[in-house]
């Protein structure tokens, strides 16, 4: 080597780190809520036991009264924007890059690369959609058991929801897995176990949220 090159140093970057770590920290808010969500919406079933919607009114209320619907569901819509441009950073866009993506996931036929693939294209259509119920919902407080009944029962929102529910469960479970693959928290050791409980939380988080979505349709009553 001549004694005069100069030997480019090459500092360690971290800024890709921070981002990622800013995606899993918003991803994991962005699953805490889903799961509040589904279970406060599922309050709704009290009416199967007699006692009408006043379970859910109540809590509707009380979000309404005190602004957090108000001022949390724009900042929900906010992080899901955030969560979703820090994705994007790894997200095919190109039709050229889909077809390598695809490609090498048919190729690697690796459960996990499946899973990634799953992950990317429930996340376009859970921007969409999400985006949709949101304004719907926040653009007409308040909420009530009634209310939401009433659109439930009304043109294409049973399917609407029928096709929004698996996408927001299973990109929440696979989240969760791939955080604790990539941070660490999942190993050799424990994957499996791990792995299957993620799964039998995914079915119980869509079941609830089909009886939710039957009794809506079928049991409260519309004025
Ligand atoms: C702060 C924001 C949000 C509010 C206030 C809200 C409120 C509601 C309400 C009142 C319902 C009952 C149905 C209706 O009225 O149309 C509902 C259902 C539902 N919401 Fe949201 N929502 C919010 C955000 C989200 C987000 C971000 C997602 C997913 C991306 C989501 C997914 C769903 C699903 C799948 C249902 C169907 C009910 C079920 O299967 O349990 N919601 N939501």
């Amino acid at each position: 080597m001549m004694a005069d090159q100069t030997i480019a140093r090459v500092e360690p970057v971290r800024t890709e780190a921070y981002l990622d770590l800013l995606q899993m920290l918003t991803g994991v808010g962005l699953v805490a809520f889903m799961w509040c969500h589904m279970i406060l919406v599922a309050s709704v079933n009290f009416y199967l036991i007699g006692l009408q919607g006043r379970v859910m009114d109540w809590i509707a209320h009380f979000f309404e009264a005190t602004y957090m619907a108000q001022i949390g569901g724009p900042l929900i819509a906010l992080t899901m924007l955030v969560h979703f441009v820090l994705a994007a950073r790894k997200l095919p866009f190109r039709a050229r890059e889909q077809k390598a993506m695809w490609r090498h996931t048919v190729n690697f036929n690796h459960f996990d690369t499946w899973l990634w693939m799953i992950q990317a294209v429930t996340a376009f259509i859970i921007l969409i959609m999400g985006c949709i119920h949101m304004w719907t919902v926040l653009t007409n407080l308040p909420i009530t058991a009634a209310k939401s009944a009433a659109r439930v029962q009304t043109g294409w929102w049973l399917a609407f929801y029928l096709v929004l529910l698996p996408m927001i469960e299973l990109h929440v479970g696979i989240g969760i897995y791939r955080i604790g693959v990539k941070w660490g928290f999942i190993k050799r050791s424990n994957r499996e176990a791990l792995h299957g409980f993620e799964n039998k939380l995914t079915i119980v988080m869509i079941a609830i949220g089909l009886v939710t979505l039957f009794t809506f349709f079928f049991i409260v009553r519309v004025m």
